[in-house]
């Protein structure tokens, strides 16, 4: 997150949200797009539309433009000139990916395949994310990387005198599109092609966007292939849909204030990301979505959600990777939910920007509720007449913890003010957040 701090905001009780908002520009889908569009074929531009504004798509941006890629940034649409595989220079400055994840780990990627000497740099949530994780498949393939401690950022990259990489077949230890976008970028750089091995399946954006080839093995695993014979010509006009993610706060935030009704225009529907809502629908909210028939490679809806009754539910793990950046705000729905919930086999979200398990505990913490922290995850015990009490909200600067705990609070008594810390960090992925939730109220 970059920035100072501008201390705490006040927040509470809204009462009945109403509206209809038009949710900011997908975060993953964007960074991609970017970076896609930069080692595209040579030859036209790309123009992205409704690029996000958010932090991390401009960490993305920034380091494009420091490795060669003209980038014109217009409001919103976002032009870039593509170099191919072939025309990413060695940059004169470190690379700043600032708070976000995506860019390091898929930057990784294209710069070890494109055998680009350069150091990524990050913040101190960033610095203390696990990058072994990218570091031993991409070595695997013959890169040569170096880390602090040999596992965190600052990473360095060193021209790999060798030539290309040596293409590989990859089973991924942990369900992380991150990690399966980063070995696939790295492979679209090797003569033959490079197979990634997914049993539970995450996001799919890379393999949708590149067109690359899938295969589903008879035990249902996913084999994703990429190679250098790969032609990468992304549409010229791509059009960046509007972030599940951002959704979900205000599904959550309709669900617990008693007459709520909201509509959610132009929401990526991906069902790799929707899984918080077949979890909401479980519990027994009232949400419907009407697909849009404008097409895409990506799919958008208008959701409309009202105020429900909720019952608790188990999240099998093989939910958790489609749920996985949904789970605080999911966590939040559950302490209003009649009966015990249950998040276990969640272990991976204590690597996320701050470790979330034990974020969504101090939410909870704060607000009074009853739960259970557990290495994996956590239980919490709902009651349909929960009252958060007013608190303060620690957020360790993580984007999604200060909106899911803005959340919480907005279901406390009317007039018991709550305060959430470093409220500006929801930038990294929703700048308009308290605007909209002003909109709403
Ligand atoms: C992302 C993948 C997920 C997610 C992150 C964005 C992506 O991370 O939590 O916010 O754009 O590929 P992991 O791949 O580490 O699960």
């Amino acid at each position: 997150m970059q920035g100072e701090s501008k201390g705490t905001r006040k927040t509470g009780n809204r009462g009945a949200l109403k509206g209809s908002l038009k949710m900011p520009a997908d975060k993953s889908i964007a960074h991609r797009s970017a970076m896609f569009a930069a080692i595209s074929e040579p030859g036209m531009d790309i123009v992205i539309r409704n690029y996000s504004s958010a932090e991390d798509p401009h960490s993305t941006l920034s380091c494009l433009k420091k490795l060669g890629v003209p980038v014109n940034v217009e409001g919103d649409t976002v032009t870039i000139t593509p170099v191919g595989r072939d025309g990413i220079i060695n940059p004169k400055e470190e690379l700043d990916c600032g708070n976000s994840g995506t860019t390091m780990r898929l930057m990784a990627g294209i710069l070890a395949g494109a055998g680009t000497e350069c150091i990524l740099t990050g913040d101190e949530s960033l610095s203390g994310r696990p990058m072994s994780r990218i570091i031993n498949p991409l070595r695997e393939m013959g890169a040569k990387i170096s880390a602090r401690d040999d596992k965190y950022a600052p990473l360095k990259i060193i021209r790999n005198s060798s030539g290309s990489l040596k293409p590989i077949h990859y089973k991924l230890p942990v369900a992380s599109a991150q990690v399966k976008s980063c070995v696939l970028l790295a492979g679209l750089f090797a003569d033959d092609p490079t197979t990634v091995e997914e049993t539970v399946p995450s996001r799919d954006h890379t393999e949708r966007m590149l067109g690359l080839p899938v295969e589903i093995r008879h035990d249902g695993a996913r084999l994703i292939t990429s190679s250098k014979k790969l032609k990468l010509n992304l549409d010229v006009h791509t059009v960046v849909p509007g972030d599940f993610s951002a959704a979900a706060f205000w599904l959550v935030a309709a669900l617990i204030n008693p007459g709520s009704s909201v509509k959610l225009e132009n929401t990526g529907i991906n069902p790799t990301r929707t899984g918080a809502l077949g979890i909401l629908q479980r519990m027994g909210a009232t949400i419907s979505v009407d697909p849009d028939k404008s097409g895409g490679k990506e799919p958008v809806a208008t959701i409309t959600v009202k105020s429900s009754k909720l019952k608790g539910t188990s999240l099998n793990q093989e939910e958790i990777p489609n749920a996985i950046d949904e789970i605080p705000v999911l966590a939040v729905a559950m302490a209003f939910a009649e009966g015990t919930s249950s998040i276990r086999g969640a272990e991976e979200l204590r690597y996320k920007e701050t470790d979330r398990i034990a974020a969504v505990a101090s939410i909870l913490k704060t607000a009074g509720a009853d739960f259970k922290e557990f290495p994996d995850g956590i239980e919490i015990y709902g009651n349909p007449n929960f009252v958060p009490q007013p608190g303060v909200y620690q957020t360790w600067k993580d984007h999604r913890i200060a909106m899911s705990a803005a959340v919480m609070a907005s279901r406390s008594k009317t007039g018991e003010e709550s305060e959430v810390e470093f409220p500006e960090c929801v930038g990294v992925s929703y700048p308009g957040f308290w605007e909209d939730f002003d909109k709403l109220s």
